[in-house]
């Protein structure tokens, strides 16, 4: 037991991260009932889609379970009213300030993570009463800080500022990795693009062969002058580029996002003009395999890793 187990009474401290278009109640429920913390990912749902997908991964799981709201989506109000609906005991809130949702979260008696990706939010997680944070590095998949710290270098430096409970994500694919990020001082780990090409996955089978497919290199993080988010290097982020170097204006790249590009690529499987979103760690995926099956092999080597660590 750690403070993360017991905050959210599971087994193992590993979280799957809530991810836009991969992570419904199936790929969520698996990891609960594999004795890690599933997330429902609200941010690609309409209201009565993520009523739907609390409901049926309830009924798939007795295990504690909970959903991530990135802040920056529309339908908020009406998400937020949903979860407490439901009697959802868990959120993990991104993508904004944790001062505007934790404080009526927690008055519903839910248990509030926020992610973060410097020491700046850190501190305003722990002035807004959250319960701990997920600390997000450079390598991560999805949307990211600006300041481009790595996962190695965040943990120490949010241990520094914050005395909260803290959750490493980026960059994290093995057991091997889980060690690395508890002897940094995480209290657990928080893992997305090797959830994303799992089988439960609602991802586009395209888009789980493309991750298995990848090489060190074929990510970058991109659109910085808009939201930062990390992007495999197809003609869509190629199109991005060519802006990017001639100094397109931020409505020029808005323009050019156009609306429903991730979904094109992540849920509609269009490899060449879609927004793919996946973490470095991609490189080291070579399989689609079931979430259990995934979290079983976590442990075993995280496990096995353990032992090796020898004094010098
Ligand atoms: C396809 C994809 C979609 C994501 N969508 C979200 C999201 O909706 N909300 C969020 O807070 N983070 C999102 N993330 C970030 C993850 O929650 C997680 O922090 C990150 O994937 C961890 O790094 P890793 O990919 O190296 O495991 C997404 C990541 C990926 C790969």
């Amino acid at each position: 037991m750690n403070r993360i187990t017991q905050l959210f009474n599971i087994q193992y401290p590993i979280i799957q991260a809530g991810m836009i278009w991969c992570s419904g109640w199936k790929l969520a429920s698996a990891v609960s009932n594999a004795g890690g913390l599933g997330l429902i990912g609200a941010g690609s749902m309409y209201p009565d889609v993520l009523r739907e997908h609390i409901q049926k991964c309830k009924a798939a799981t007795d295990k504690p379970f909970g959903v991530n709201v990135p802040l920056l989506y529309p339908d908020i109000e009406q998400h937020m009213a949903i979860i407490i609906e439901e009697g959802v005991k868990i959120v993990f809130t991104s993508a904004g300030n944790p001062a505007t949702w934790t404080k009526h979260l927690k008055d519903h008696g839910i248990t509030v993570v926020h992610v973060i990706a410097n020491t700046k939010f850190a501190k305003k997680c722990a002035d807004s009463g959250v319960d701990a944070i997920v600390a997000e590095g450079f390598e991560a998949g999805g949307h990211n800080g600006r300041e481009e710290t790595t996962t190695l270098c965040l943990i120490p430096a949010i241990k520094e500022v914050c005395q909260l409970p803290v959750i490493a994500a980026g960059g994290i694919g093995s057991g091997q990795a889980i060690a690395a990020a508890m002897s940094l001082g995480a209290d657990a780990v928080q893992i997305g693009s090797l959830f994303a090409a799992s089988v439960e996955s609602s991802a586009h089978a395209n888009f789980k062969e493309k991750i298995t497919s990848l090489k060190d290199g074929d990510t970058e993080l991109s659109l910085k002058q808009l939201t930062p988010v990390r992007l495999i290097k197809n003609e869509f982020y190629q199109t991005v580029k060519m802006a990017e170097q001639r100094c397109a204006t931020s409505e020029e790249l808005v323009q050019i996002l156009g609306r429903g590009r991730a979904k094109k690529g992540m849920f509609e499987g269009d490899m060449v003009e879609g927004e793919l979103e996946i973490g470095q760690v991609a490189s080291t995926i070579h399989a689609i395999r079931p979430a259990a099956e995934i979290v079983e092999q976590l442990v075993k080597d995280y496990n096995a890793t353990i032992p090796l660590l020898k004094p010098f």
